[in-house]
C-alpha cells in the first residue's frame, strides 16, 4: 500500500490487517510510541473538520511524530500556486500528505506529483478513513465482519460509496436505503457489487424502510454535505420517512447505531437513538484515530 485514495484499491487482506493493527493500538500505544519519531505528516483542510483534523494530529503525536496542520487559508488547492507545486514543495519537508479537498481529482494530482504518501481524509467521492474507523467499530461490537449486515439510511453520498466498498472487500452486507433520486453513483454500486460477488459480501439498493428489517445496524449522515448548497428545507419533506428514530431502530430489529459527524439532532437522526444504548458514535469518534494510525504505520513505518 503506497497511499490511500479509496478503499477500492486496497486488497481485503490489507483493510483487515489495518483493522487488526487499529484493534491493537487501541489496547497499547506503548509498543508504537517511536513508531513514527523524526517524521512529519501534513494535514491540509479544504473543507471544515474537528475529528479528521484532531484525531490524525493527536494520533500522530501518540506516534511520535509531528503533524503540520495547514488549514483553508490558501483557499481550494491550486488557486495561489498549481497543485503539482504544492505536492512537489511539501514532499520536500513531510514524508505523508493527509488531505481533504472538494475534488478528487485533487488527489489524483496530488498522488500523480508528490513523492510520498497521499491519504484521502475525505473528498466529493470518499471518506475512506471514515469507513475503516466504522468497520473497525463494528468488528468490536459485533464479531466477525463477514457476518454483519449494516443498513445506510439517508443520502447516497462519500461516506455511502467507502462504506459500499468496505463492506464489500470485508465480505460484509450492505443495504443502502434512500429517497429516490438520491442513491449513490451507479457505477460506484456497480463496482463494490461485482466486488461483493467475488467476497461472499452484498451491497442492495432500496427506497423502502422494509429493506432495513433484520440489520444489526443502521448508519445515518447528513442529508446535505459539504460543498452542497441544497437548502434542507427544499428536502426535508422528502428525506423526512429516513430520519433514524427509536421507530425505525424498532422495525429493522437494528441494535447499533452509527453516525459518522457532524450530526444534526432531530433532522437525519433524533437525540434519543444517538444518545441511546445501542449508539457507537462516539466509539466511531474515537476509532478514526486508531483506524488512522494504523494506515500511517503501514505507509511510514520502517
Ligand atoms: N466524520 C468526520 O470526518 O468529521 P469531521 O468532518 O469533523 O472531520
Ligand atoms: N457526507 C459528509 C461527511 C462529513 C464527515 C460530507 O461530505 O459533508
Amino acid at each position: 500500500m503506497k497511499d490511500l485514495l479509496t478503499l477500492k484499491d486496497l486488497t481485503s487482506a490489507e483493510i483487515l490487517a489495518i483493522i487488526d493493527q487499529a484493534i491493537c493500538l487501541k489496547r497499547d500505544y506503548t509498543p508504537y510510541q517511536d513508531a513514527l519519531k523524526g517524521r512529519s505528516v501534513v494535514t491540509l483542510f479544504e473543507k471544515p473538520s474537528l475529528r479528521t483534523r484532531v484525531s490524525f494530529d493527536i494520533g500522530i503525536h501518540k506516534l511520535g511524530g509531528h503533524a503540520v496542520y495547514l488549514d483553508q487559508q490558501n483557499g481550494a488547492l491550486g488557486q495561489r500556486e498549481s497543485v503539482k507545486d504544492f505536492a512537489l514543495n511539501l514532499s520536500r519537508w513531510c514524508d505523508a500528505i493527509v488531505a481533504r479537498v472538494f475534488d478528487h481529482q485533487t488527489l489524483v494530482a496530488l498522488r500523480q506529483h508528490a513523492t510520498v504518501p497521499i491519504v484521502n481524509s475525505l473528498c466529493d467521492l470518499y471518506h475512506p478513513c471514515q469507513a475503516l474507523a466504522d468497520f473497525m467499530t463494528l468488528r468490536e461490537h459485533c464479531g466477525e465482519l463477514d457476518k454483519v449486515t449494516l443498513g445506510y439510511v439517508g443520502d447516497g453520498n462519500n461516506v455511502t460509496h467507502s462504506l459500499m466498498f468496505a463492506a464489500a472487500k470485508l465480505g460484509a452486507k450492505i443495504i443502502v436505503v434512500c429517497p429516490p433520486g438520491h442513491f449513490p453513483d451507479g457505477k460506484m454500486v456497480l463496482e463494490a457489487q461485482s466486488i461483493a460477488a467475488q467476497t461472499g459480501g452484498q451491497v442492495t439498493l432500496s427506497s423502502e424502510l422494509s429493506a432495513l428489517e433484520g440489520c444489526d445496524a443502521l448508519y445515518a449522515d447528513t442529508w446535505i454535505s459539504m460543498g452542497d448548497d441544497t437548502p434542507l428545507a427544499s428536502i426535508k419533506a422528502k428525506f423526512q420517512p429516513y430520519q433514524i428514530n427509536s421507530a425505525l431502530m424498532a422495525s429493522s430489529g437494528a441494535r447499533y447505531v452509527l453516525h459518522c459527524q457532524p450530526a444534526h439532532r432531530e433532522v437525519e437522526i433524533t437525540s434519543e437513538v444517538m444518545d441511546g444504548p445501542g449508539s457507537l458514535i462516539l466509539d466511531q469518534a474515537e476509532n478514526r484515530m486508531h483506524a488512522q494510525n494504523a494506515v500511517l504505520l503501514s505507509l511510514l513505518a520502517k
